[in-house]
């Protein structure tokens, strides 16, 4: 059965880019030429997702504002003879559907895809984690192959991306503990959120993206506040692996490395290599960057 639905939980206060996201959302800071929300969605299109859910929460209403077609600004653009502007907003026109709800509390990831329960009802869905960006530009097909996964067994009910992090950055991610050897796919055994390095059963780090089938909401409906008291998607997959679920484990490919937007280092990462990579704009750029080098 082919998934066509993502939950794109953006709630998160986006306190480590203060004051950046004093009155915007993470999710709206440029990476290169777009906002962040923009790579996800066109992640998304581009993997045969074709209604999308995103759980908001306060300040978060330029989210809404950016996936409207926008009739004005059309017109806009066309009575003042800039037609060629427009193919900047070929994006509206995504064959997509959008809803939105609101995280009415803060209390976690976990709670925040539980918002999505009278959305999505009984069908397996994607949840894109929409502060990170896969791949260079978003060209990343990682969520049409952890839908295949899922596809392949109905005792499967949770499949996750994962990349190999440091082993000192362990305590910022989920990190896997996989059944038997590491293979680009690999069966679950256990997930821990943010273990100390001592504790961290691999350097495998959950990477933003993962496929569910609805029961993860009654797993979630059970889950007790965990790390910074918060009730975690991480421990909702937990349960559904100790109750004898299949997870499967999916590891990026070298070319679809994980962009997070949820600190300034990462960040800047980030809107420098799209920059320097932008099609018009890149090469400008390039000989401006290597001239501040070189002085
Ligand atoms: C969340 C998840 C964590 C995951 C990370 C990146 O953490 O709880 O398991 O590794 O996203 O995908 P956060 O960045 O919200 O602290």
């Amino acid at each position: 059965m082919s998934i066509d639905i993502a939950v794109i939980p953006v709630a998160g206060h986006g306190t480590r880019l203060l004051p950046s996201t004093k009155s915007q959302p993470k999710e709206m800071l440029p990476v290169g030429r777009k906002p962040v929300v923009q790579y996800v969605v066109e992640e998304l299109a581009l993997n045969g997702i074709r209604r999308s859910m995103f759980i908001t929460g306060p300040g978060k209403t330029s989210i809404e504002n950016h996936f409207d077609w926008d009739d004005e600004l059309i017109s806009y653009l066309r009575t003042t003879g800039r037609e060629d502007q427009l193919q900047d907003l070929e994006y509206e026109r995504f064959d997509m559907e959008y809803a939105y709800t609101r995280q009415r509390r803060q209390l976690g990831l976990g709670h925040a895809v539980l918002c999505a329960q009278p959305f999505v009802r009984n069908q397996p869905f994607v949840v894109a984690l929409g502060d990170s960006i896969i791949g260079l530009h978003a060209k990343s097909n990682i969520i049409q192959r952890m839908i295949d996964e899922y596809d392949r067994s109905d005792d499967i009910h949770a499949v996750v991306a994962f990349e190999p992090v440091p082993k000192e950055h362990v305590t910022r991610y989920g990190i896997a503990k996989p059944h038997g050897d590491t293979a680009d796919v690999f069966e679950l055994e256990d997930l821990i959120e943010k273990p100390s390095v001592d504790e961290a059963p691999s350097n495998l780090a959950v990477a933003a993206r993962y496929v569910f089938s609805p029961e993860i909401f009654n797993a979630l409906e059970q889950t007790e506040p965990g790390k910074g008291g918060e009730i975690q998607l991480t421990d909702a997959i937990r349960l559904l692996l100790s109750s004898g679920r299949r997870g499967i484990g999916i590891r990026l490919s070298e070319a679809e490395r994980r962009f997070d937007i949820g600190n300034f280092t990462s960040y800047f990462h980030a809107f420098t290599e799209f920059a320097l990579t932008d099609p018009e704009y890149g090469p400008e750029l390039r000989d401006y960057v290597r001239g501040l080098l070189e002085d």
